[in-house]
């Protein structure tokens, strides 16, 4: 800082370059507390192909592409709108929409980008086309694109049993390509008011290959590695599994979902409104509001793929964010986030499996994550169960990209680093979670009973552990952070 101030003493230039120099100096010498330097400036280093696919792949991943940027209206006949199926409910029209920053395939695009400033996408939305939509009170153009979920079934007694489901923000009623649809929204505002929404923001897709390449056997041991770390730092975590085939899931902020084909095929019903394949029926399916045969989304019949399998090949294929160059400070970040346990949860570094694609076949790549799921605490419990994941349940989110990325935490309630770290610690209060059911099968009485009492988050001592180092020990973690 010294060193700032002479040498602006020494300055020969215009006066208001000399005061730009000293306001450095000043604000320079006030960043003795660590910050979050921001979304990294340049290139996206996202949205591109993995390496080395061949001349078929690569026109396979570039027409699929561009299926996962179709904007969607409801039979297609609007201009510019050439995908069909939207609604009767929807949250946006196009998955590109959600799956945005820092470049087709990421997650929510915002004003605080540096590459692509733009608000929330689904404030214009809620009237696009004649639609008659009042955007809800959490849908702002400076905050996340958001899905909103109520807790539960019903909203002015919230005693009533869980719901858990994804309560669609807009309808079609009002737009010129959807006569005589009378579908009403949500109640959002009685929903606010009751305090029985929850949100979750858009997980980005890029590397996803890798992620869906990797055995669930290697995910296992990863989790059982580095047993007595863990254990001192009182971090545990599980695997989330699917009811249908047992096998690992592991996409989706609770790590609910099996696979990128599932993913698309949910994520085209629920977010866009498009039944598929996967999702073959209407959600919202009410009398006047249906237009078109199910599924909308379908094999062609010529043989050419479904758009959901367009969407798959688009994930599958997209490369893992390009991290930026390591400095002196992101080196010694990166070794603090190993020393105070970050990375116990954090896992940088996988292996795929076997994979068809070159560049994936058992290829290491760093998602930062362990994609399990791990007990976080009041704080951040969300009320809903997905899988085996309890309310309070998450997946570690991967962080490789975080550099670039503007809103954290499933709800996307931070919108700096030290917001989401803070974020990941338990609270004072305690919640019990119970499970009880009753039935007779095989003429045996059987009463399974769980109980669980959570106080504390998995990750409160590692957040001790950051809490405890000095400011320019912190400010390398965050430095670390955004060159991911
Ligand atoms: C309205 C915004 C929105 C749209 C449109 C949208 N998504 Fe998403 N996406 C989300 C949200 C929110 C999540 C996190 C959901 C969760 O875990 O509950 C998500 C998560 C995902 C994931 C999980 C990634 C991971 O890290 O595990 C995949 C895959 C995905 N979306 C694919 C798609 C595809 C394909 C489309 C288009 C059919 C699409 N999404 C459209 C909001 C959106
Ligand atoms: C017990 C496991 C665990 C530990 C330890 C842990 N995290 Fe996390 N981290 C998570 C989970 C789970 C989430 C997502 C929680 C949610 O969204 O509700 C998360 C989210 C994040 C996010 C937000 C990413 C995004 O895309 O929204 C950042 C940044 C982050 N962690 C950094 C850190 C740092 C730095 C440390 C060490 C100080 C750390 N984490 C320690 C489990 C952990």
């Amino acid at each position: 800082m010294s060193t700032t101030g002479k040498t602006s003493l020494r300055f020969s230039g215009s006066p208001q370059v000399f005061m730009a120099i000293l306001l450095t100096a000043f604000l320079t010498g006030m960043a003795a507390a660590q910050t979050d330097p921001g979304p990294r400036d340049g290139t996206a280093g996202a949205g591109g192909p993995v390496a080395n696919l061949n001349t078929a792949q690569s026109a396979l991943f570039a027409n699929a592409l561009n299926v996962f940027k179709e904007v969607d209206s409801v039979s297609g006949t609007i201009a510019g709108e050439p995908g069909v199926g939207l609604g009767p409910g929807f949250n946006a029209n196009s998955c590109a929409m959600c799956h945005a920053e820092p470049a087709v395939g990421g997650s929510s695009p915002g004003l605080t980008s540096r590459l692509h400033p733009v608000p929330n996408p689904q404030v214009a939305l809620a009237t696009l086309d004649g639609a008659t939509n009042v955007v809800p009170s959490f849908i702002t153009a400076y905050g996340p694109v958001r899905e909103a979920r109520f807790i539960s079934t019903d909203t002015t007694d919230i005693r009533n049993p869980l719901n858990g489901g994804v309560a669609d923000l807009y309808s079609i009623k009002g737009r010129t390509d959807a006569p005589g649809c009378n579908l009403a929204q949500p109640d959002f505002a009685g929903a606010v008011a009751n305090n029985n929404v929850i949100f979750r923001i858009p997980t980005p897709t890029f590397g996803l290959g890798f992620v869906e390449a990797t055995p669930d056997a290697t995910l296992a041991a990863n989790l059982a590695a580095n047993a007595s770390q863990k254990a001192a730092l009182g971090i545990s975590g599980r695997l989330n599994h699917s009811g249908n085939d047992g096998t690992v899931t592991k996409f989706g902020w609770k790590a609910q979902n099996k696979s990128l084909l599932v993913f698309a095929g949910e994520a085209y019903n629920v977010e866009q409104g498009v039944s598929n394949e996967n999702f073959t029926n209407e959600r919202n399916a009410v009398a006047g509001c249906v237009f078109n045969s199910n599924p909308e989304d379908r094999i062609q019949d010529d043989g050419g793929a479904s758009d959901v399998m367009n969407f798959a090949i688009t994930m599958r294929l997209l490369a893992a964010p390009v991290p930026a160059a390591p400095t002196a400070s992101t080196t010694n970040g990166s070794n603090l986030f190993n020393s105070i346990g970050c990375v116990q949860c954090h896992t940088a570094t996988l292996t795929a499996g076997p994979s068809p694609f070159t560049a994936i076949n058992n290829a290491t790549y760093h998602p930062f994550s362990d994609f399990a799921i791990h007990h976080m605490g009041s704080q951040l419990t969300d009320g809903t169960h997905q899988g085996d994941a309890e309310p309070d349940e998450f997946r570690t989110a991967p962080l490789w990209g975080v550099g670039q990325r503007l809103f954290f935490m499933h709800d996307g309630r931070a919108t700096n680093l030290l917001q989401a770290i803070a974020a990941h610690t338990g609270g004072n209060g305690c919640f019990t979670n119970q499970d009880f059911d009753q039935f007779t099968v095989n003429g045996a009485n059987f009463q399974p009973f769980e109980s669980i009492q959570v106080c504390v988050s998995e990750a409160d001592k590692t957040v001790s552990n950051f809490n405890a180092l000095s400011a320019s020990q912190k400010q390398d973690v965050l430095n670390f952070l955004r060159s991911l």
